[in-house]
């Protein structure tokens, strides 16, 4: 069954749905591990949980990257072994320490987490061993001076001065994380990074005394939106990595690079698929009221909002909530000639509920579908379904031998 049909017969069932592709999710994954094949990777489980999509990237070999205590849970629950899970978010409570601890390696994302995974540790007469995550002495883009200041992390240079006078005997340090930035479209900027975090490893084995165990170099590379951007030649980012990846770990042989990402894996796997209620005309302009759409799929009028908002300007990406005004595109299962200029909203009390202001479709009626793209990641996740209790969207994945899990 062609993808057309499999979206028609959900819509039998379901006003608005979202469809996640394993094809497209098993392509990505396995690309990523072909480009670079002696990186381990994990998936960023925020931007979408949901299971089948789990089953399916872990599956893959792939650790996960949770930020949360839920997300470690989930993470356990999908079959994955402690030492896969990695913890890192900001503002870890004790609770949530204490019940991650026996499920994860734990990422300190402060000063003060680190004396409470001490205390914790002590407690219960071991020692544990951590990973710290850094803001480096580096920015994205900057070749020195730092990162900025930053509320994920420790300061790079207050975490050498830290280590000058370590009292912590309950933890071991063997690991280090950096995250600076999402969807970065631009291979150079990508691969300079790279050489920066294997500096940086340097500079913290030195500060430490003792060779790492791993360097999580975070996640950056991006995926298309806009029909201007350019898609990552993967490929041909894993060939160009290798040199300085070679040389890290020549120098660095029990070492594992590790890479996360989120988007790339799941992104451009999913749809979300919506259903026109009623059509109305009102002073001569077209609206189709749409099923749940700020409250089923909550970026598009995310981005409306913006593009407002800027006027002339361009509005700056704020990842995850806003990537540009044309990330997303709208089409109609529909055949037939785009000739009717109509303006898609959706079904909730609010005039903010709008995906878009005049855009040209094929004449639809009550019960045609529109499609929404790049609705994989940070998407059903971001959306607040919840309002006006409205019955939410279903989240459907089509696995590669065709069948539809619910
Ligand atoms: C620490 C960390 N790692 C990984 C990611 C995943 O990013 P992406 O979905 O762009 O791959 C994020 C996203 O916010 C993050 O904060």
């Amino acid at each position: 069954m062609d993808l057309k049909e499999v979206i028609k017969k959900q819509a039998e069932q379901y006003d608005s749905f979202y469809l996640y592709d394993e094809n497209v999710i098993k392509e990505n994954v396995r690309s990523l591990k072909k480009a670079f094949p002696e990186v381990e990777f994990l998936y960023s489980i925020k931007c979408n949980p949901e299971r089948h999509v789990l089953d399916s990237i872990f599956a893959e070999g792939f650790g996960a990257d949770a930020a949360s205590l839920g997300e470690v849970i989930k993470a356990k629950d999908a079959g994955l072994p402690k030492e896969k899970i990695y913890y890192s978010a900001p503002g870890k409570t004790v609770k949530d320490i204490r019940e991650a601890i026996g499920y994860s390696v734990i990422i300190a994302d402060s000063l003060y987490e680190m004396e409470n995974i001490d205390r914790i540790s002590a407690e219960r007469n071991t020692v544990t061993d951590i990973g710290v995550r850094i803001n480096p002495a580096f920015s994205y883009f900057g070749e020195d001076g730092t990162a900025g200041p930053s509320k994920f992390g420790i300061d790079e240079d207050q975490f050498y001065g830290f280590l000058e006078n370590n009292k912590l005997k309950n933890i071991r340090i063997t690991g280090l994380h950096v995250h600076l930035r999402s969807q970065e479209l631009d291979p150079a900027a990508i691969l300079r990074y790279y050489e920066k975090m294997t500096m940086l490893a340097s500079r913290i084995k030195a500060a430490l005394g003792a060779e790492l165990e791993y360097v999580n170099m975070g996640s950056g590379i991006g995926i298309t939106f806009s029909p201007e951007d350019k898609a990552i030649d993967i490929a041909a980012l894993g060939s160009q990595a290798k040199a300085c990846l070679d040389e890290f770990r020549k120098a660095n042989p029990h070492t594992r690079v590790i890479i996360e990402t989120g988007r790339y894996a799941s992104g451009k796997s999913g749809i979300y698929v919506t259903k026109v209620l009623d059509r109305k005309v009102s002073h001569g302009k077209t609206f189709l009221i749409l099923k749940n759409t700020l409250n089923g799929f909550v970026r598009p009028a995310l981005t409306n909002m913006a593009r407002l908002h800027a006027g002339d300007r361009d509005a700056a990406m704020w990842e995850p909530m806003f990537t540009s005004v044309d990330a997303f595109q709208y089409s109609a299962l529909k055949d037939g000639p785009a000739d009717e200029k109509v303006t898609l909203v959706g079904n909730l009390c609010t005039s903010t509920d709008m995906v878009v202001d005049s855009i040209m479709m094929p004449h639809l009626e009550p019960g045609d579908l529109i499609i929404m793209n790049n609705a994989g990641a940070y998407a059903a996740v971001m959306t607040p379904m919840q309002f006006a209790s409205l019955e939410p969207p279903k989240q459907l994945f089509l696995t590669v031998d065709g069948r539809v899990l619910a």
